[in-house]
């Protein structure tokens, strides 16, 4: 039987990471993890019960308060994420929490909370996980790391078409604002910032499509198998 590995992929925002992890994941039989699905869930409870994202102390007291966990709906074939029992993959793909995640995900006792929660799932290998520091501080030794960018034009295209489906009133400009204001937050922050790890293959998509770009992540995948 070939080897388990760990596949970290990150990138910038709306890069199609998810869409990568959830095709190799299933293509290995591996569990994929949506990183970024736990930050939102967190930004969710802490719009809801108005948590203070300058209070250390209400911050501490707030994440104890959180159990997150991704169970398998086998009527779509993925992960979905539930918060404190609730399933809110939905709710969480809102403008509204793509305008706090950012901010919540900078801070320090937030990463460490998704970060230790990150690794116990990773403990096994056998795992595709997409963020923005997995390879680089969640999994430092994953056996696969990518790190996808593209065209920002096209990746404002992208993430405008998936919001448009469920609110026809977005639009582009809120997007492309949105997409570069999360980008320079996750790329400048003190803890943890979105940056490539020096082992990480470049995989720019802006002119692949999607079964060229998993082709090519299989191939790699099969190097280190
Ligand atoms: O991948 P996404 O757009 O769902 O991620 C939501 C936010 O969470 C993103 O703006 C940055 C943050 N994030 C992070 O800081 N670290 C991760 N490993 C994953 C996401």
């Amino acid at each position: 039987m070939a080897k388990k590995i760990i596949v970290a992929i990150d990138g910038w925002s709306s890069c199609g990471k998810s869409t990568l992890a959830k095709q190799l994941a299933k293509e290995l039989g591996y569990i994929y993890v949506d990183s970024g699905a736990m930050y939102r869930a967190i930004a969710l409870y802490f719009l809801r019960n108005n948590i203070d994202l300058t209070s250390t102390k209400d911050i501490t007291v707030a994440l104890k308060n959180i159990n997150l966990e991704f169970i398998f709906n086998a009527q779509n074939g993925s992960s979905e994420i539930f918060l404190n029992g609730e399933n809110v993959e939905y709710l969480i793909r809102d403008m509204l929490i793509a305008e706090k995640v950012s901010n919540v995900a900078a801070i320090k006792e937030v990463r460490e909370f998704a970060v230790a929660q990150q690794q116990k799932m990773g403990a096994k290998k056998g795992i595709v996980m997409d963020g923005r520091d997995i390879g680089t501080v969640v999994f430092p030794k994953a056996e696969l790391k990518l790190f996808m960018t593209a065209d920002s034009a096209i990746r404002v295209q992208r993430r405008f078409k998936e919001l448009f489906e469920k609110n026809p009133n977005i639009s582009i400009e809120e997007v492309k604002d949105n997409l570069e204001l999360r980008d320079y937050i996750d790329s400048n922050r003190e803890v943890s910032p979105l940056k490539q790890a020096k082992d990480a293959i470049v995989l720019d998509n802006s002119n692949l499509s999607e079964k060229q770009q998993f082709q090519l992540a299989v191939d790699w995948v099969k190097e280190k198998i």
